[in-house]
């Protein structure tokens, strides 16, 4: 399996890529709110706040992650992950994780210092991610299930509380998605 960054060129394959994991795992509407995220990520993102990462077999995408920046009040650089997506067939091999440790040490390799996601603590906490009560950090958006939102340190301090109010790209600052 090649491990890789995204590029604009395969901006199609990926949209197209996180409709159909949606699609099946979830309903066909979900693929369409996926891929209109997705679409939307890359399209309204300046290219210095978007990371993907790309998970292939022969030229056939297995999985899929972006990092967008997330503007935090401390000034520390920051990027929250969000979609994730492993193809059905391959679920539950580990290519999420070894995808999501990769984007990590890439992170680690621009000097990020945090980095944020909104999901199941149950997985996200095999790469690393603990819980965060808003109190420390809040959330860019209301959140409709706050233990989901999880973060951790990139650069080996203590993640600080920190008053004031986050902001994430375009694409995500919808109340929908959160
Ligand atoms: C969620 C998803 C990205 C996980 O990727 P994956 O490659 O299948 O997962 P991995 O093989 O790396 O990890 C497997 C482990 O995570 C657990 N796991 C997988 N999906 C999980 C989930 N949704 N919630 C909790 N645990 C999960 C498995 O039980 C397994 O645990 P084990 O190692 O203790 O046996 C993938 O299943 C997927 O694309 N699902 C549909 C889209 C989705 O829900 N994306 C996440 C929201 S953006």
């Amino acid at each position: 399996m090649k491990l890789s960054l995204y590029c604009e060129s395969k901006s199609e394959t990926i949209t197209h890529f996180f409709k159909s994991v949606f699609a099946e795992s979830e309903g066909e509407t979900e693929g369409q709110i996926i891929a209109e995220f997705v679409a939307n990520l890359i399209e309204t993102t300046k290219p210095q706040d978007l990371i993907g990462c790309i998970a292939e077999e022969k030229q056939v995408i297995l999985g899929g992650i972006f990092f967008s920046r997330l503007i935090v009040p401390s000034g520390q650089l920051a990027f929250i992950l969000s979609p994730v997506a492993v193809s059905t067939a391959v679920q539950g091999t580990g290519i999420g994780q070894k995808l999501i440790q990769y984007g990590l040490d890439h992170l680690r390799s621009l000097n990020v210092n945090l980095v944020f996601t909104y999901g199941d603590p149950g997985y996200y906490s095999k790469t690393g991610f603990i819980q965060i009560n808003e109190n420390i950090i809040k959330a860019p958006c209301p959140l409709s299930q706050p233990i989901g939102w999880l973060a951790q340190s990139l650069d080996g301090q203590e993640i600080q509380a920190m008053p004031g109010s986050t902001r994430c790209v375009e694409a995500l600052n919808d109340p929908n998605l959160w």
